[in-house]
């Protein structure tokens, strides 16, 4: 089948906002412990961080990271983590029911994360805790001395406050699964006055809101809505989480996941603009995606959570490692694309999350360290996607699906930077089984053709094929065939395949 792709560079919808590769390391399973943290592996520094697998971070070269939960933060003790690492309190973590060691805390995750080249969101628990809480661990890091909490920073050996900026309210209190579950009111006056408080503390914060867990809880939309009436005028962003994956052999339906995704930011920014929030009011409310990526909940409910919730506290279990195939990897790409075709609303994003957890990198202990296939389009578009974001108009066939109607074949998105004089065109093509050619018009003369790249399914492999320690197959190779002529690039993008493209 065909495309025809109109690039229209002078036109462009906003600034890429850098926030939007941002990523998530939570305390649960072996993302921390055995993640990034493995003291003893032959790669290990001093510090007990892994070298191997914080080379990969940089790699990916993601922008913010969340931390330290997840549903892990609604129970989390914050103080627990801090100082003689000796004297740190050995707890039950409820949410993953999990021993929670405290090994790393706040000192050690801030010092890896300005390391990685992260930003540091930092998450307050509002499961178990509160305003105080919430303001106590805002003192420690952001006042710089002659205070209680301010000094003890400073005696726990950082003499600079961290400056943490991005803050979340909470996590996922609209769920039953939540320690701590609240009514859309009860967490709405919470996080109102939890932001005042901070916001007194510290005018700098930028404060996130605890929108749905997913587009399929009973209260999505209301929640948004009586959340905002709340917090509207306090707080910066509110969140949106989600989560795809294959159902059933359903790879049509989970190829256009990226649609639901559109609609789904769609109706987030319809509520947050009735709220009087939206783009040119006095303090309008950004949409933090502060959780998306593919997630097998199936493996999570049939086989991870009743294998931990026997009795057993175990440090570190593994949970939720998903082995991510080509098709996961081609989502995860379409994923970005509607992100960034949506970055006039979306404020930020994290991948969630970082390693082993659901993660584009994976390790063994005592063992390597390797990419995902989702590791490639991530890096590539957080790699590329500067300046300002275009949203092409797309002329190709739609296909059916069981679960989420109608999708393009193909979907596209570019960027244009001046600074870097730099054209980059992301495309996916859904198709399981035909190529596309594609014809892609740019309004811009004088283009040539810098680099061509495809992730597909490759030789000898079918859309299944993953990485794992032992062999990575999946990766970016040369897309070729290429041809750039008066401004009209053609090209054939193999069926179920996600490109990227930069010209200059
Ligand atoms: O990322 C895994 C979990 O997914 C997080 O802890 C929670 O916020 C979400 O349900």
């Amino acid at each position: 089948f065909s495309a025809q792709i109109d690039v229209a560079t002078a036109a462009p919808l906003c600034d890429v906002p850098r926030r939007i590769f941002g990523t998530f390391v939570e305390h649960m399973g072996r993302s921390v412990y055995e993640g990034v943290y493995e003291p003893g592996h032959p790669t290990a520094r001093p510090d007990g961080f892994r070298a191997d697998v914080l080379a990969l971070v940089q790699e990916l070269g993601a922008t913010t990271v969340r931390y330290p939960g997840g549903n892990f933060v609604s129970g989390y003790r914050w103080e627990d983590g801090v100082g003689p690492k000796d004297a740190r309190p050995v707890r039950l973590d409820a949410a993953w029911h999990s021993i929670e060691t405290n090994e790393v805390g706040l000192h050690e995750f801030a010092g890896w994360a300005a390391e990685a080249g992260l930003e540091l969101m930092y998450a307050v628990n509002l499961g178990t805790r509160g305003m105080q809480e919430a303001a106590d661990v805002l003192e420690y890091a952001n006042i710089p001395s002659g205070t209680a909490l301010s000094d003890l920073r400073r005696e726990n050996g950082a003499e600079e406050p961290f400056g943490i900026r991005l803050w979340c309210l909470g996590n996922e209190v609209d769920g039953p699964w939540q320690i701590g579950h609240k009514t859309a009111d009860e967490y709405g006056r919470l996080a109102a006055e939890t932001a005042r408080l901070m916001t007194f503390i510290d005018s700098r914060v930028e404060l996130v809101a605890a929108g749905s867990s997913n587009a399929e809880m009973p209260t999505f939309g209301d929640w948004e809505r009586t959340v905002l009436k709340h917090t509207a005028g306090l707080v910066d962003h509110i969140s949106l989480h989600a989560y795809y994956e294959e159902s059933d052999g359903d790879a049509v339906s989970f190829l256009a996941s990226g649609t639901a995704l559109d609609r789904y930011i769609e109706a987030v920014a319809a509520v947050i603009d009735d709220a009087g929030a939206g783009p040119g009011s006095e303090r309008p409310v950004g949409i933090s995606v502060d959780e998306w990526n593919v997630w097998y909940q199936r493996r999570w409910n049939e086989i991870d959570k009743p294998r931990v919730l026997t009795g057993e506290w175990p440090v570190a279990p593994r949970l939720i490692e998903d082995s991510y195939s080509v098709t996961d990897a081609v989502v995860v790409g379409s994923l970005l694309g509607s992100l960034l075709r949506h970055a006039d609303r979306v404020t930020m994003a994290n991948l969630a999350q970082l390693v082993n957890v659901i993660a584009p990198i994976r390790c063994e202990p005592g063992g390597p360290a390797w990419r995902q296939t989702t590791f490639f389009p991530f890096q590539r578009t957080a790699a590329l996607a500067t300046g300002s974001v275009v949203v092409p108009a797309v002329e190709v066939d739609s296909i059916d699906t069981a679960v989420h109607g109608t999708a393009p074949l193909v979907d596209a998105v570019a960027t244009v930077d001046a600074g870097a004089g730099r054209v980059a065109l992301f495309v996916t093509n859904r198709s399981l089984d035909d190529a596309a050619a594609v014809r892609i018009r740019f309004d811009q003369p004088g283009l040539a053709v810098v680099s061509a790249e495809v992730l597909t399914v490759p030789e000898g492999g079918d859309r299944h094929t993953v990485n794992d320690e032992t062999a990575q197959p999946v990766g970016m190779r040369a897309l070729d065939g290429v041809q750039l002529t008066a401004g009209v690039l053609e090209a054939t993008l193999p069926a179920l395949s996600w490109s990227v493209v930069v010209l200059s």
